[in-house]
């Protein structure tokens, strides 16, 4: 099998955990490493449970780093609400028997997808795009090296989940995405039109649940706390499960329609700040360089989950 070599960046995160048992399991990978970014909680535990979500998939073989601890410019801001103190719901933290490996984020990031063939690498991001913009600001010529980035974050039709109008990711370093998005990084955005979609019902939890395995179990609890949290705070039944849509989309591309576009991203604007403008119309001008994620098959995801969780 040809595997198609991928670095996930994350904010672990439950569905960033969800994202990770679908990756650590799905042998079409070769994983280079898992970067962790603050976010949901702060890096330090952001790289803890990446390191802990690592031993629970018995995955030692893949390194885990520790990256940027804010965003460009503005202030650390957390999700722990969503995401529970410690970042990962109900599940009790430990300390992992693996230490993440020596060097940051960013340079894991260049020297990994600088050293292979160009479009060899891809990237999932499900998380502030702040470690990505450093990479790009530290080697400009990745943007051109990397091969998809496939990005959790942004909204247009389903307006903002952090503020009215953007979504946390995009929200929380608005300036590294408008970075990323305008360095010629071929990016295609899972944003909450499409993510919204993908939701954690009773039955996908139960089918989780029913297969018994630490994988499975972990996708499973973190479910539950996002079912138990989001009813308390949002009054959902079913949560959106946010990260693994990138990270099926480079699995299995036709469990999505995308549509070519240019997006750009508000960065002064109090009101706004982190807003997607997702323009779909070439006569508007500057191309449709990036990608947008319109549709989900979400049954087909959640199959996806339960196959490479078993
Ligand atoms: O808006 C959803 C995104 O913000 C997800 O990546 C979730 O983990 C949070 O980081
Ligand atoms: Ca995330």
């Amino acid at each position: 099998m040809n595997r198609q070599s991928l670095i996930i960046d994350c904010d672990p995160g439950v569905d960033d955990a969800v994202a990770l048992m679908l990756a650590f399991g799905a042998g079409e990978f070769e994983l280079l490493a898992v970067t962790a970014v603050g976010g949901n909680v702060p890096v330090e535990k952001t790289a803890r449970n990446a390191r802990m979500l690592r031993q629970i998939a018995g995955r030692g073989d893949v390194p885990v780093f520790a990256g940027a601890d804010r965003p460009l410019r503005r202030e650390p801001a957390g999700a722990g609400e969503f995401h529970g103190a410690e970042g990962l719901g109900d599940l009790t933290p430990f300390e992992p028997d693996a230490p993440c490996t020596e060097g940051h984020a960013v340079d894991a990031i260049v020297e990994r997808v600088m050293a292979r063939p160009e479009g060899s690498v891809a990237m999932a991001v499900m998380g502030p795009l702040t470690n990505l913009a450093l990479a790009l600001r530290r080697e400009p010529a990745l943007a051109a090296r990397l091969g998809p980035v496939a990005v959790m974050g942004g909204a247009r039709s389903e307006g903002g989940n952090i503020t009215a109008s953007a979504e946390f990711n995009i929200w929380a370093d608005p300036d590294a995405a408008a970075e990323v998005l305008a360095s010629g990084c071929d990016v295609v955005l899972f944003g909450l039109d499409a993510t919204h979609q993908v939701r954690a019902t009773e039955g996908r939890i139960a089918t989780l649940e029913g297969l018994g395995t630490a994988k499975a179990d972990t996708a499973a609890s973190m479910m539950r706390f996002s079912q138990r949290i989001e009813r308390e705070i949002v009054g959902w039944d079913a949560p959106p499960v946010h990260d693994p849509c990138p990270v099926a989309w480079l699995l299995r591309p036709g469990l999505f329609e995308l549509a070519s576009c240019r997006i750009q991203v508000e960065t002064e604007s109090e009101l706004t700040r982190g807003h997607t403008a997702v323009e779909f119309r070439e006569e508007m001008g500057g191309g449709l360089p990036h990608r947008w994620a319109t549709s989900a098959d979400a049954d087909g995801v959640f199959a996806l989950i339960a196959e490479k969780c078993a």
